[in-house]
């Protein structure tokens, strides 16, 4: 194991800044060899204040006093990666992690296919490097805004908990990018990492990049479909870095799908669990229906139809983050060994250049949706959308095992790949949830059918009233299967302050 693999934490070996201002490798845990790198800390010591002062101005609104049970990472190893206490917010410790070097890694596609991967950044592709790191970074800081009031309307202490976790680790995702960053493309790397903490979700005039970054999350079921639908996104794109060729790149992705995966953990089950209180809700008031809206609401619970029409629009906001389906950027980041397939290593049957290979594409012709063979190389968002939507439907098959557990007549479905979109082939295109064409009266007509309404999102709110007694749980939404770290039912995972 090399200098540079060395896991550092609190408990760990004594670093040479220990009686300057900052311990590095007490307060940040790393696997970088932080506590050696002069240049590193340099410039972290100018950031790190203006991060903590982001957190506290943009992050939670309420709770930041109060003990939280979070999970840290201290290392990048099973043991190293789940350690859970109580901790205030502001002194959570944000850390830089690093996957393991893969001796001997190559680059695996693209034109520089087998050549041992970059180390450092390859001055041809520094532009493109530097752009995908900055828009994968803005993201991070993005979702922690837009998620920042919902403490104040936590259906329980376990969701809070979970809301929270959610945060500070979108806050580490960000410090692995700027990590990548400032390590790595000096000067300019500095100033994007600064802009990072500028740019705010939703804001008119320095808004986030991405246009689902911009949305507001109003409400819990808001929280937990953009936990399962954008989280995912988030995974997607990872995924498509971990296979990058800059190694460093890579190996910070890598770690960073390990969280994701909680949060989108904390999305399906949260959605799963509002269907499971409406079920029984439902059963328990003998109704059979799920189109008996307004007796289902009167329970206290959401209806089966509203959750559909909450998937549909989270669902379609989430695939405009894809971009365009034909994309010469995504061809020349692939090109360019910069950005991958997802699960890139693992696809077999082709030669990973893509040079002469073809892919499907849904496009929108004289009116008419068809499918047409385009260059691969080209199709390259089309493909990793379509990954996308293969990967939601797992969650979305168990949620309906939930509903027809209880005998109830009703099936979550995804809508069209065209449904309700702003980007792409499709943007702009008026396309049914099962892939018809229509006209602008007849999307008007409809539209209310399918997506969520004025009257939904009033409902939606009138259920956000806090639960916050250890234990206990809004109307709307059923208890976990098991705590979080295997607490029992009443722990109390957030003690409020
Ligand atoms: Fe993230
Ligand atoms: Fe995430």
């Amino acid at each position: 194991m090399s200098a540079e693999d060395t896991v550092s934490d609190a408990a760990g070996a004594i670093s040479p800044d220990r009686f300057v201002d900052i311990s590095y490798d007490e307060v940040i845990p790393n696997n970088v060899a932080l506590g050696s790198d002069k240049q590193l800390q340099r410039a972290l010591e100018g950031w790190r204040p203006k991060y903590l002062d982001w957190w506290t101005g943009m992050g939670p609104v309420g709770f930041q006093q109060s003990e939280v049970y979070l999970r840290t990472a201290v290392g990048v190893d099973p043991a190293g990666w789940a350690k859970f206490g109580y901790v205030k917010m502001p002194t959570y410790r944000w850390g830089i992690l690093l996957a393991p070097k893969v001796e001997g890694r190559t680059i695996p596609f693209g034109r520089h296919k087998g050549e041992p991967a970059w180390q450092e950044v390859p001055g041809e592709h520094r532009a493109l490097l530097r752009r995908l790191i900055v828009v994968q970074g803005d993201t991070e800081p993005a979702s922690v805004e837009q998620q920042r009031f919902l403490g104040a309307t936590a259906p329980s202490l376990y969701d809070m908990r979970n809301l929270f976790q959610v945060n500070v680790e979108e806050g580490r995702h960000l410090w692995a990018m700027v990590y990548l960053l400032v390590k790595y493309f000096g000067k300019d790397g500095r100033e994007e990492a600064q802009a990072l903490l500028e740019r705010q979700s939703g804001q008119m005039d320095n808004p986030r990049i991405l246009g689902a970054f911009n949305e507001s999350t109003p409400d819990w079921l808001s929280f937990f479909m953009f936990t399962f639908f954008t989280d995912r996104d988030g995974k997607m794109q990872l995924a498509a870095l971990a296979e990058s060729g800059f190694d460093p790149l890579s190996r910070t992705c890598r770690f960073m799908l390990t969280e994701e995966a909680h949060h989108m953990f904390v999305g399906e089950t949260g959605v799963q669990r509002t269907i499971e209180a409406t079920c029984a809700a439902m059963v328990k008031a003998g109704i059979k229906d799920p189109n008996e809206v307004e007796a289902v609401r009167k329970l206290g619970v959401v209806d089966l139809p509203l959750l559909q029409r909450k998937a549909n629009f989270h669902a379609s906001v989430t695939r405009d983050l894809f971009g365009s389906e034909i994309s010469s950027n995504a061809a020349e980041a692939f090109g360019s060994g910069i950005k991958g397939r997802f699960n890139e290593v693992n696809l077999k049957g082709d030669d990973h250049v893509l040079q002469e290979a073809t892919y499907p594409v849904t496009r929108f012709v004289d009116g008419k949706l068809v499918v047409e063979d385009a260059p691969a190389l080209r199709a390259l968002n089309s493909r990793l959308l379509d990954d996308f939507i293969v990967d939601c439907q797992g969650g979305i098959d168990r949620w309906n095992k939930s509903v027809e557990k209880v005998g109830i007549d009703f099936k979550f479905v995804q809508p069209h790949k065209g449904f309700n979109r702003r980007i792409g082939e499709l943007g702009g295109k008026r396309i049914s949830p099962t892939g018809e064409v229509l006209t602008e009266d007849q999307w008007n007509a409809m539209s209310g059918a399918w997506l969520p309404n004025d009257e939904d999102m009033e409902f939606i709110r009138s259920l956000m009233k806090p639960c916050h007694e250890p234990g206990k749980y809004a109307s709307w939404i059923a208890p976990p299967r098991v705590g979080v770290n295997s607490q029992a039912g009443d722990f109390e995972y957030v003690k409020i302050a």
